[in-house]
């Protein structure tokens, strides 16, 4: 069979392969249910990077022993609009959700809501737990930190993580604002991406480790990843550190562990807020306002060999309305990797359309 044949798996077959698999690694029904909910949602996305093909990993530290299958974030009200949540070395995505959750009460009650979130792990594609704040009619700022992947301006160590930021705005008609972006010119989940499919990467991504550019997603991943924009993309990377790792009292400036790193606990810390968008006008008044930014952003005089201007999470959200009806691609070597962690509990393997 040829590792690079491309099938087509639902987003209902995709979530439910993910619960069996979760569920049988010990993790509680309702949260397999959360979790793969949100994996799939990446790939829906087209943000396959983050999606389920991220199961091996995950469960390769439950396996170890560093990530809690069946840990229970608890939250702690600090002040009515500030709230922290220990998410106890679990799910990133259970924590986060928890927070989210509380921030949207919260901005609910008072305007804006902030949570802490501390202990966590890997949380994946930022946009789902802006798209949970979108659903509520929030505004929100996500934030995460993650493990070294980056260097400094100047530095040729890796020192802080392609931490992404997101942040979003709920529309009327037109789309919703979804922002989710990595410090880095591309995520580093796209160079094992390449790497897993056998393809090589544009050479203005990462440098080897030798500190030369390189094409070659296995050199990529012995070198560091160049951050966008010179010492911008950095000092978003340590802007991240900063109000996800040291506010929290998570690890930082270098100390959170690496999703395909079992060796010990990641350590990783979230910063979200929920912002309601009739603070200073009528909600109705506020989405027109956002519907006029959309249609004057896409409607832009468009630079030559430009067919189409898309606004932030525009083409995430096409692919996502796309894939829902075609179902979500994955290459025979993706499927036979996931299908062999199945083996490993003793489930049925993924459903292909
Ligand atoms: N959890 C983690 O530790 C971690 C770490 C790194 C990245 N990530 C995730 O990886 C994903 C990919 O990050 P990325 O930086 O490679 O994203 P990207 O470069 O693909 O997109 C960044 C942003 O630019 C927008 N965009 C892209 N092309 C556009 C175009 N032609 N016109 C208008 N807007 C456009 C996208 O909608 C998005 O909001 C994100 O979901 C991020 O959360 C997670």
């Amino acid at each position: 069979m040829d590792p690079k044949e491309t099938k087509h798996v639902s987003a209902q077959a995709a979530e439910s392969f993910t619960t069996r698999i979760l569920t049988a690694n010990g993790v509680p029904a309702e949260n397999a249910a959360l979790i793969s909910k949100c994996l799939v949602q990446a790939d829906l996305r087209g943000v396959d990077t983050h999606g389920i093909t991220r199961i091996p990993s995950y469960m390769e530290r439950i396996r170890q022993g560093v990530l809690d299958a069946r840990a229970r974030p608890v939250l702690r009200q600090i002040t009515p609009v500030v709230a922290q949540v220990d998410g106890r070395n679990g799910f990133g995505f259970i924590g986060a959700h928890m927070g989210m959750g509380r921030a949207i009460e919260m901005a609910g009650e008072y305007g804006i809501g902030f949570v802490s979130v501390k202990h966590s792990n890997h949380v994946g594609m930022l946009a789902w737990v802006v798209q949970q704040a979108v659903e509520a009619g929030m505004m929100s700022l996500v934030f995460t930190n993650s493990s070294p992947a980056l260097p400094v301006w100047g530095g040729r160590e890796r020192l802080m993580g392609v931490s992404p930021l997101a942040c979003g705005a709920p529309a009327g008609e037109e789309k919703a604002f979804i922002l989710d972006m990595a410090p880095s010119v591309a995520a580093r989940g796209k160079i094992y991406k390449a790497a897993r499919r056998g393809e090589t990467i544009p050479g203005d991504w990462a440098l080897d480790g030798e500190g030369r550019p390189t094409v070659d997603p296995h050199r990529a991943l012995e070198g560091v990843m160049l951050p966008m924009g010179g010492p911008k993309g950095s000092a978003l990377a340590v802007m991240m550190d900063v109000f996800s790792g040291v506010l929290s009292g998570s690890a930082f400036a270098g100390h959170v562990t690496g999703p395909y790193d079992p060796s010990r606990p990641a350590d990783v810390g979230h910063f979200l807020v929920a912002i309601k968008p009739d603070l200073f006008m009528g909600l109705e008044e506020f989405k027109e306002r956002m519907d006029y930014l959309y249609r004057r952003v896409v409607g832009s005089e468009k630079m030559v060999g430009v067919d189409r201007i898309y606004y932030p999470g525009e083409i995430e959200q096409i692919t996502h309305e796309e894939r829902l009806k075609t179902g979500i691609p994955f290459i025979q070597a993706e499927i036979d990797s996931l299908n062999r962690e199945a083996d490993t509990v003793g489930v049925e393997h993924l459903v292909i359309s």
